[in-house]
């Protein structure tokens, strides 16, 4: 099957009528803080009081259920009339899906594309959300069926791309970011995050290292017209909270929580523009 004719074959929309905002955050390539960002967005989000579920689309590497710490628990399945609906695990006051629930990576990384779009798309429209103000959808790496699938059957309000500094990164990222601009597909892309920007040692709390390159990020924000809407730096602690359970962005202090609080005021005010 082409491109082409999948996206056909995708046509129909999944319908969450309870969800007003979809955001997807994609990247050209794994490792570079995807999950990390997606985790720590939702959380900002949710301390600002508005309505947060959290996905985790990356079927082949599902790391939601550690990063919240809630790997061995199980969604509810309630049945009524016949029909099955999955109650998403809640952590933090954010709602939680993961095909990780269910199965193990193993399992899944026998599924060929089509198939995992199709149990993804069963995840999304089987899901008793309730009412909420933002989905977070945390996209698998790359350009494959499962990002053509969210990206053609969702209505998403945009996407923000994670990027690294390094310039491998950054040839990857251009390729993910002409799959959205596809004249099928067209999600409005929010702006890129990079992602391991810089780090500051205790020592000297006033000089950035940037260890992986620097401007990167701008580099590519300026040659695409895409607003470069954060620079996270790279710190142990994002890395131990997130193998924690909790992400770091639940603290009410620290630089790095205040980053990802200034993100997710930037989605809310970009969100309410939209609306108007
Ligand atoms: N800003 C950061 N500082 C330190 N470690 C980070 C940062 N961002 C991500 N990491 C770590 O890098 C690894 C990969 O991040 P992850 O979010 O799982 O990437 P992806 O989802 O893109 O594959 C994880 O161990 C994560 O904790
Ligand atoms: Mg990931």
């Amino acid at each position: 099957m082409s491109k082409e004719e999948r996206i056909n074959t995708f046509k129909t929309k999944i319908e969450l009528p309870s969800v007003k905002s979809i955001i997807a955050i994609a990247s050209g390539k794994g490792g570079v803080g995807k999950s990390t960002i997606a985790s720590n967005l939702a959380s900002a989000l949710s301390k600002t009081g508005v309505k947060v579920a959290l996905v985790d689309a990356d079927i082949y590497g599902p790391s939601i259920p550690l990063m919240f710490n809630v790997v061995n628990q199980k969604p509810q399945v309630h049945e009524s009339n016949g029909k099955k609906t999955i109650v998403p695990i809640e952590k933090y006051g954010i709602k939680l899906l993961s095909i990780g629930f269910f199965i193990d990576s193993e399992q899944a990384a026998i599924w060929r594309g089509p198939m995992a779009s199709k149990i993804l798309v069963q995840l999304f429209e089987d899901t008793e959300w309730g009412e909420i103000d933002y989905m977070i959808i945390d996209l698998p790496p790359g350009t494959s069926d499962i990002q053509l699938t969210i990206t053609q059957k969702l209505e998403l309000s945009g996407a923000i791309i994670v990027t690294t500094p390094q310039n491998v990164a950054l040839a990857s990222v251009k390729k993910a970011i002409e799959m959205l601009r596809q004249d099928k597909i067209r999600v409005p892309i929010l702006g890129i995050v990079e992602n391991m920007s810089y780090f500051i040692s205790k020592e000297f709390p006033n000089k950035r290292f940037y260890i992986y390159g620097k401007g990167g990020g701008d580099k590519i924000s300026k040659e695409l017209n895409i607003p470069l809407i954060a620079r996270i730096p790279i710190d142990r602690e994002v890395c131990e909270t997130g193998d924690a359970g909790k992400p770091i962005a639940m603290q009410n202090q620290g630089l790095i929580s205040e980053k990802f609080r200034d993100l997710a005021g930037l989605l809310i005010e970009n969100t309410k523009k939209e609306e108007v």
